[in-house]
């Protein structure tokens, strides 16, 4: 596969690259580019932090899980580039200098490609910005301090250039070779359907680590990250029709009608995580811990698959069958998710032993409608309590037809069990996870009654 892209302001062109190189195994082996570090090699500790530009804008990105054909046509800058062509420090660099913000210094790289990103975009909730960056040691308040003292700052022009790079739009390879890149979702269909033995790649954030942890050969690769048209949001009749490719960041950004979603999304992974991570992966790879699945059929969402020109409906719990198994046919692929127009009543909580960047021990979601006081309908769902995300059927119909106070959950007791029997593992135990569950629907309860729970606060 040829790849074009420009690293640090000057092109790059690259042929016959194996197309499960991530780019900072070449970035350090290749180009001798040692600046960007190798932490965990998993997408969790950002030590590997790069800005990668194209129309889109500039994003943070983890390049340990970054495959390099993802980058063709697009603009990489790594700490390599950040200063000027006069070696004159970036603001943020200047402000770590200023608040004392880097001690042994191997997180320093990450850190300040992940303020540079914030800095340019215009970002200031610096904790959510820097929530994929760990530090050992220098401690988060001075690395914060550094990131608001710089964002007053203008941002430099060496980086806006990255942002015009005219080869964002050139393709010299789409669709050839056993690694494909396809344009179109038209493009996907037919390759997909020639090729259904290959591995769709969208984000690589689980694909990724298939790589770098389980050391597994991927033989032939579809990347879909240039299908644009699989990147849109759609207002339409039925609802809000939101494409595979859709970026867990770009659908937070887009979750204004249902801000308990917006909320748990801004603890989905991290930034890096978020900009790379699609609503298509989160769905296809079946996991029962995924968060936006459990949350999609609380909102009663309809799943939209597609294999050549023939496509297929479902309600989204239709499609997880059994741990791992999803009802998708060989050569077919996720191509979008709509949720129904409705009001909000939807609350979801994600509950990790992390706040940010965690996995889910249980991630429930509650859409209950409530009619002069009782409970006329009712979609609750859940990641984490069985091997696929579930619906609580026996929960909901306990519930319905009730008055919406306290006995009702007493009504709902018993069907919990019935509805879900969880395991035990190392994020949580069975028992606990039944107790969450169960707390939850409280919570929902005495939040819909007027209280208010913050996690954020402990309040006496
Ligand atoms: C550090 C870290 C933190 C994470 N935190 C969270 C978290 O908080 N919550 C959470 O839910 N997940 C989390 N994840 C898991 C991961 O981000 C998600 O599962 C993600 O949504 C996968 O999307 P992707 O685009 O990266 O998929 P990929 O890795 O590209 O693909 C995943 C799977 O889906 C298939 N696939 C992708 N797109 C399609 C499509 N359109 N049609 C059919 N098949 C397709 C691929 O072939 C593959 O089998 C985390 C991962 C990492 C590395
Ligand atoms: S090395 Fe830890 S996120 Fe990449
Ligand atoms: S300065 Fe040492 S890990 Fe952050």
């Amino acid at each position: 596969m040829d790849i074009t892209f420009l690293l640090n302001g000057e092109s790059v062109e690259l042929r016959d690259v194996d197309p499960t190189t991530t780019l900072l195994d070449w970035l350090r082996e290749d180009r001798g580019l040692t600046g960007t570090k190798e932490g965990c090699n998993e997408g969790d500790c950002g030590a590997c932090t790069v800005m990668v530009s194209g129309a889109d804008g500039a994003k943070a990105l983890n390049a340990c899980i970054l495959f390099l054909p993802q980058l063709h046509g697009r603009a990489v800058r790594t700490v390599e580039g950040l200063q000027g062509p006069r070696r004159e420090m970036h603001p943020v660099q200047q402000a770590m200098v200023d608040h004392h913000g880097s001690q042994c210094g191997f997180c320093t790289p990450g850190f300040v490609m992940s303020m540079a990103v914030a800095h340019l975009n215009g970002e200031t909730a610096h904790d959510d910005a820097l929530a994929g960056n760990l530090c050992r040691c220098t401690g988060y308040a001075p690395i914060v301090r550094a990131a608001q003292a710089a964002a007053n700052s203008p941002v430099p022009d060496w980086l806006k250039r990255d942002l015009d790079f005219p080869g964002q739009h050139a393709d010299p390879s789409a669709g050839q070779g056993p690694h494909h890149a396809p344009e179109t979702a038209d493009e996907l269909a037919e390759l997909y359907a020639r090729h259904p033995e290959a591995t769709l790649v969208a984000g690589a954030t689980d694909v990724g680590l298939w790589v770098t942890k389980q050391l597994r050969d991927l033989p032939e690769v579809i990347f879909l990250n240039r299908c644009r048209d699989l990147q849109r949001i759609e207002d339409t009749e039925q609802g809000l029709r939101i494409g595979a490719g859709v970026s867990i960041e770009t659908l937070r950004s887009r979750m204004g009608d249902h801000p308990s979603y917006r909320e748990m999304l801004r603890r989905y992974g991290s930034t890096q995580v978020r900009n790379a991570a699609t609503i298509g992966g989160n769905i296809a790879n079946g996991s029962p811990i995924g968060d936006n699945p459990p949350v999609l059929i609380a909102l009663g969402a309809t799943l939209h698959l597609r294999y050549r020109e023939t496509r297929r409906e479902m309600p989204i719990e239709a499609f997880f069958l059994d741990y791992g198994k999803q009802d998708r046919h060989p050569g077919e692929f996720v191509e979008a998710v709509t949720i129904p127009h409705q009001p909000d009543r939807l609350k979801v909580y994600k509950l990790s032993k992390r706040f940010d960047q965690d996995i889910s021990a249980v991630c429930g979601a509650f859409n209950l409608t409530i009619e002069d006081g009782m409970v006329s309908a009712a979609r609750i769902a859940f990641g984490g309590m069985a091997g696929i995300p579930k619906r609580a059927t026996h929960v909901e119909n306990a519930l319905i037809g009730r008055r919406w106070e306290e006995p009702a959950l007493e009504a709902a007791w018993d069907a919990w069990a019935q509805d879900f029997q969880p395991m035990s593992d190392m994020r949580a135990s069975a028992a606990y996870r039944l107790t969450a569950a169960r707390n939850m629907l409280t919570r929902y309860l005495l939040e819909d009654l007027g209280g208010s729970t913050s996690v954020l606060e402990v309040t006496p």
